[in-house]
């Protein structure tokens, strides 16, 4: 259902293609200041990529490749000091901020300065880390393997397993060695959770890397999920990769291509003027309640998002709705499973190992993590220092990225948490 609807006018959007990005862009760097707060530009917000955008709000930025154990070369962005206040450069606590599935580092940017998670995390005193799972849009590359490969395919046979087991320690691990901070935040959005619990859990030591876990719209258990793709996909789960496999398919809507598909689409079809943008609305956030969600900025959302992921991702998620349990990446084939994990089915992920302070945030109309879910997660975990729905009743799952209201209704709340649990370290390590 998210992007079905998109998917099916994409050919029109590209083939149409009235509108003149370049032109128009041409036009938008005129006007941009350095100063602005939202968006003061929706087609150029939605023509750059990450780095041009906290480059163009006049934020600091570095950008980092990291290397995993396994080759894949990722890019992580770094905010390392707000613009307006905490401006100047120091050692600071580090917030390290994870996207989620199909997702990438520009989603906690394109609400703008003064509203992104990126930015107030940065402007509250924060050293802001954003980094980006093997696969996605900044992070296509490996040091062996070619992504663009159909033949094997052997660059997408990963799911969020390897982005939690894989891709979380190379990146935590940079971090402490640029920063000299020992301990971090982990802020966490959807399959960004998932992967901190894989981490954790797989890897326990690593608890001790983290003052708090943030985990928002957390995705681990689909006992109560309603989302009826997921179910019809849950079905299929183990033909579906087969078949995607043997006809060459191991990513889903990933690459530049698929970006400047997505992002014509956006600005031809989602844009204040269009008479479709309703059904833009519609096929991304759903046709519940939308009160806060700001539709002009639809261009710049859907210009970022999708940002592609591996096809075992999804599969995964599959499975853990098939076999109801919330376990590692079953191979389908039984002596596959035994050599990789000593057992013909997949071991569960062991959530008591999770001993890093936990704050749980849901959405009470997501109905990608149902409530009851997350309720579960809180009961599993081993260190669960509260789980705290969102005031708003109509919050859900897009809310926690493109929410209009996000900052008062999430992201304020969760630096006095953080500021809390860092107080909380203090204490303990004084005793
Ligand atoms: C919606 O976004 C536009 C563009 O960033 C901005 O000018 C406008 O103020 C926003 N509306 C609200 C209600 O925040």
């Amino acid at each position: 259902m998210l992007y079905a609807l998109l998917l099916a006018l994409a050919a029109a959007a590209t083939a149409g293609g009235q509108s003149s990005p370049n032109a128009r862009l041409a036009e938008a760097l005129l006007q941009a200041g350095p100063a602005a707060r939202h968006s003061n530009n929706i087609v150029q917000d939605a023509l750059i990529d990450a780095p041009g955008l906290v480059r163009k709000y006049g934020y600091p930025l570095e950008v980092h490749h990291v290397v995993t154990a396994d080759g894949y070369v990722l890019q992580v962005h770094r905010i390392p000091h707000g613009r307006d206040a905490n401006s100047r450069p120091g050692p600071r606590p580090v917030a390290l901020v994870m996207h989620g599935l199909l997702c990438s580092s520009a989603d906690f940017l394109v609400l703008g300065p003064g509203n992104a998670l990126a930015y107030v995390l940065a402007e509250a005193g924060y050293d802001v880390w954003l980094p980006n799972a093997r696969g996605n849009f900044y992070s296509r590359r490996h040091l062996f393997l070619d992504p663009d490969d159909r033949e094997g395919l052997q660059f997408w046979k990963f799911s969020w397993d390897e982005i939690g087991n894989l891709d979380l320690p190379a990146i935590v691990n940079f971090i402490i060695v640029n920063t000299g901070q020992q301990k971090m935040h982990y802020i966490g959005y959807s399959q960004g959770t998932t992967a901190f619990l894989v981490l954790n859990s797989l890897r326990p030591e690593y608890n001790d890397r983290f003052i708090s876990f943030q985990a928002l719209a957390p995705s681990a258990f689909v006992e109560n999920n309603q989302n009826n793709l997921r179910a019809i996909m849950a079905q299929f789960e183990s033909v579906l990769e087969a078949v995607a496999f043997n006809l060459g398919f191991g990513e889903v809507v990933g690459g530049e291509v698929w970006r400047q598909v997505f992002t014509a689409l956006g600005l031809t079809f989602c844009n204040d003027e269009s008479f479709l943008q309703p059904l833009c609305v519609a096929a991304i956030v759903g046709t519940g309640e939308i009160e806060n969600f700001n539709k002009t900025m639809l261009p710049v959302f859907v210009g970022h998002n999708p940002a592609g992921a591996a096809f075992r991702q999804i599969i995964h998620y599959s499975q853990v709705l098939r076999f109801q349990r919330f376990a590692r990446y079953n191979h389908g084939n039984p002596l596959t499973n035994l050599a990789l994990y000593g057992s013909m089915t997949p071991p569960e992920y062991d959530l008591s190992k999770i001993t890093t302070p936990a704050y749980l945030h849901y959405g009470k109309n997501d109905v990608q993590s149902d409530f009851r879910d997350v309720l579960l997660l809180g009961e599993r975990l081993g260190n669960t220092i509260g789980v705290y729905p969102v005031e708003r009743e109509t919050f859900n799952h897009f809310d926690f990225i493109w929410g209009g209201d996000a900052r008062t209704q999430l992201y304020d709340k969760l630096i006095d948490m953080m500021r809390s649990a860092e107080r909380a370290l203090d204490q303990n390590s004084q005793v």
